[in-house]
């Protein structure tokens, strides 16, 4: 599915390009025939549940990994054949932290500058720099051991800043930090991508493509199932949504057979959560005749909301299933 006039943007204004990519590990198609573009200066997320694929394209963008089949390039660089010159304009933070425990901060950002064969002298300020951007200054000289693991995260994020990359890779950035280290976090790639970064990142979290990312591309066994703005993909949900938390979390399946006929498409029952909704172009009016029905079949109901799609909703229609899968 399309969404946006954007897919019509020319060529030569992508950074980032897929063209036809797989990847293949026997039986199991782990891209199958991805193409994609990003435009530059902005956050771009992949958003997806665990084992869509979205480490794969990262690995194969930054050269770490060698597709089955299809051409792709970032900065005009082809990831096969200009794989050196590609590697010097992007930097990754990949999906596990990459700290060196037994050094300091300062040694660490130090370490990788002077393996970009910075000078000790430049390799110390661009240390100095990045250790006050991220707001590391005050434990730069302790060990990474004892850093929490948002500090962690920063640590690693700045490695990937040393030598101020035009593109830079972000696999699951925020995974595992609690919400304000993540607001944090989110903060610093915005700065970046103020400061001219172009950002491709990935994600689990539909919060995190919904207020980060200019534009989303959700992945899913392989496959970019859908792509656009937050908003455009919240429209194509195609209506608003009711939802509805049944009391007795069982019932979810009778209540969700009750309001059917309202509904543009099948309602999702939740008998976990007990919690229903479905996609209706109806309008709140149903509401007083939708509580009705269900208080004659004798389901209590313990809140209902008629609200805008999220991208929860868009993601749940066009799969079947939840992103936030491992929550
Ligand atoms: N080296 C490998 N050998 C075999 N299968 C692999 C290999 N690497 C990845 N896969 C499989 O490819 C698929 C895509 O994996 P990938 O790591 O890209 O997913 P992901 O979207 O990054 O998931 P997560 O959110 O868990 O990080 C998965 O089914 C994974 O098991
Ligand atoms: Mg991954």
């Amino acid at each position: 599915m399309s969404l946006s006039k954007e897919t019509s943007q020319k060529n030569n204004e992508a950074i980032i390009s897929l063209k036809n990519i797989s990847k293949v590990y026997g039986d199991l198609k782990a891209l199958d025939n991805v193409s994609l573009e990003v435009r530059p200066g902005r956050v771009t997320a992949l958003l997806g549940p665990n084992g869509a694929g979205k480490t794969t394209i990262v690995r194969i963008l930054t050269t770490l990994l060698r597709p089955t089949s299809g051409t792709a390039t970032v900065n005009n660089f082809d990831v096969l054949n200009d794989a050196q010159a590609l590697r010097k304009v992007i930097g990754l933070a990949g999906q596990s932290v990459a700290v060196d425990e037994i050094l300091t901060g300062r040694e660490n950002l130090e370490m990788v500058g002077r393996l970009y064969h910075l000078s000790i002298k430049d390799a110390r300020k661009r240390a100095d720099e990045l250790l006050a951007q991220f707001e590391l200054d005050e434990a730069a000289d302790r060990i990474a051991k004892t850093y929490s693991g948002g500090m962690r995260r920063r640590l690693d994020l700045a490695a990937s800043l040393v030598l101020k990359p035009k593109v830079l890779f972000l696999d699951e950035p925020t995974t595992g930090l609690d919400p304000r280290s993540r607001f944090a976090l989110w903060n610093v790639i915005r700065e970046l991508v103020n400061s001219g970064t172009t950002v491709l990142l990935t994600t689990q979290y539909l919060e995190e493509a919904d207020k980060l990312a200019k534009y989303i591309f959700v992945v899913d066994y392989g496959k970019i199932i859908a792509q656009g703005t937050a908003d455009e993909l919240k429209r194509s949900a195609g209506g608003d949504v009711l939802e509805l938390h049944i009391t007795n979390h069982e019932e979810a399946a009778l209540a969700a057979e009750v309001i059917g006929e309202y509904g543009d498409e099948k309602p999702n029952a939740n008998m976990g959560t007990g919690i229903v909704t479905m996609i209706t172009n109806a309008g709140a009016i149903i509401l007083p005749e939708v509580i009705r029905k269900l208080d004659k079949k004798g389901l209590d109901i313990s809140d209902v909301i008629f609200r805008r799609p999220s991208l929860d909703d868009v993601f749940m229609k066009l799969t079947g299933h939840k992103v936030e899968s491992s929550q």
